[in-house]
């Protein structure tokens, strides 16, 4: 099974070491594991949240874009895309919004965080909050579910958003789903392994804490003037230093293999000075940046590259996006009115010919089932069970589709005293009025 990974990066500032290192380089290692399938987009609608200055806007998209693209994302093996291109979101967000409690809103850290940062000030509580902020983890629902991602890789900080999307996904699924789950719940995924990247004076690399250490911006000489106003403690030249406790160790580990830790780490217990050792972390972290750097200047001379990349990604996002979006129109009711005199007609019809049945159901196991009944009711196929209702649907739908020929493998029994004859030439009438329907749906 593919996994779907999706992470969206808000576009209000510009790309630093940090962001870096603990998203840009995991998520482009993890996005080129088999049986990985990676949404990334820019999340712009997000960022006028938290952003009402356009030419910002503008210009961050343009740098969080084109830094990704030069540390190496592949845009023809990730789906890369701007939120704004995809309609579907913000339609989404509505059908969402609509079956989200105002309670839950008000648990949001974020919302939260706001209303006490008024109340400190003795302002009024919700004086500052746009509805935008309010809704926020609604928007980002939306972007998470529409692709129907398994694994949602984000901060510490994005945890709780994920677990409401699981909320409204499941509030959803059992409002509209009718048995068969329409969302899939997503996972927070928190990269332990990935060493939040600390700043010039040790805190968390950080905008807010104006402690970075730019990517491209400025240069090598702007790399170079930061690493240098990294602080170190007192020790001279000569003096036995600990790396385990200098941040700087850390920041140069980020960048260093196996092998040019240990130097480093041994040349410091043996007094290295700072500033040498300073250097070397500019030079490690140059040979690395360096090339991206280069890449990253030709595609910012050339922002109409960029513009074809996400426009070409955003049509790949849209051909999931666009069909998805309809089922679960259909499914709240926002239905074609000819559609549904014609869908009637359509029952009417299979009720009276012999076609054979896939049913879709949950146990009291909580788990999801498929059968296939002949026209008269009997049981032919009984399928294993499945953790997820969309599993049980998409081998449904192969049947549909492919009949006899998805049966090898399927993860399906005949049922007893049926011969495998039978079960065919169901599956055969069953297939040939999938593509009747097909067609005449086409014509209509
Ligand atoms: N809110 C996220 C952040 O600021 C960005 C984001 C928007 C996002 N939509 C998303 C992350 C969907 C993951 C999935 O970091």
């Amino acid at each position: 099974m593919t996994v779907r990974v999706l992470t969206g990066i808000t576009t209000t500032g510009t790309p630093h070491l940090g962001n870096y290192v603990g998203a840009i380089r995991p998520a482009i290692a993890a996005s080129r594991e088999p049986g990985v399938e990676s949404y990334f987009f820019l999340a712009d609608y997000h960022a006028l949240i938290k952003c009402d200055d356009p030419d910002r806007i503008e210009r961050s998209r343009l740098e969080i874009a084109a830094t990704w693209l030069a540390a190496g994302l592949d845009p023809e093996r990730v789906t890369f895309y701007r939120q704004s291109d995809i309609p579907e979101t913000t339609e989404l967000n509505w059908l969402l919004t609509c079956v989200t409690a105002k309670g839950q809103m008000n648990r949001a850290h974020a919302y939260k965080a706001a209303v006490d940062a008024a109340v400190a000030a003795g302002e009024e509580p919700d004086g500052n909050v746009t509805m935008g902020l309010y809704c926020y983890p609604i928007l980002m629902a939306a972007d998470i579910l529409l692709f129907n991602a398994h694994r949602v890789p984000v901060g510490r900080d994005q945890v709780q958003h994920i677990e409401m999307a699981r909320d409204v996904a499941q509030r959803f699924n059992h409002l509209f789903g009718k048995g068969v789950d329409m969302f899939v719940l997503p996972q927070a995924e928190i990269e332990e392994s990935v060493a939040t990247l600390p700043g010039l004076d040790g805190r968390k690399m950080s905008k807010s804490y104006d402690n970075t250490v730019p990517l491209f911006e400025g240069g090598a000489k702007a790399l170079k003037d930061a690493i240098a106003r990294i602080v170190t403690d007192s020790k001279l030249p000569g003096e036995p230093k600990d790396p385990d406790s200098a941040h700087l160790v850390t920041i140069h580990d980020a960048f260093a293999d196996a092998a040019a830790r240990v130097a480093f780490h041994a040349d410091l217990r043996a007094g290295l000075g700072w500033g040498d050792a300073k250097q070397r972390v500019v030079q490690l972290i140059e040979e690395h940046v360096g090339p991206m750097r280069e890449r990253y200047a030709q595609l910012m001379a050339h922002p109409e590259r960029i513009e074809d990349v996400l426009q070409a990604g955003a049509a790949k996002a849209r051909k999931v996006a666009t069909p998805f979006l309809a089922e679960l129109r259909q499914a709240v009711g926002l239905r074609r009115m000819v559609a549904a005199s014609q869908a009637k007609e359509a029952k009417v019809q299979s009720a009276k010919s012999d076609v054979p049945v896939f049913k879709q159901y949950r146990e009291a196991d909580g788990r999801f089932y498929f059968k296939l009944t002949a026209a008269d009711g009997a049981l032919l196929l009984q399928s294993q069970a499945f953790a997820e209702g969309r599993e049980a649907g998409g081998w449904v739908k192969r049947f549909k589709t492919d009949g006899v020929a998805a049966l090898a493998g399927a993860p399906v029994i005949v049922a007893a005293g049926v011969a495998s004859e039978a079960v065919e030439a169901a599956l055969s009438a069953l297939q040939a009025h999938e593509a009747e329907q097909a067609s005449k749906a086409a014509k209509a």
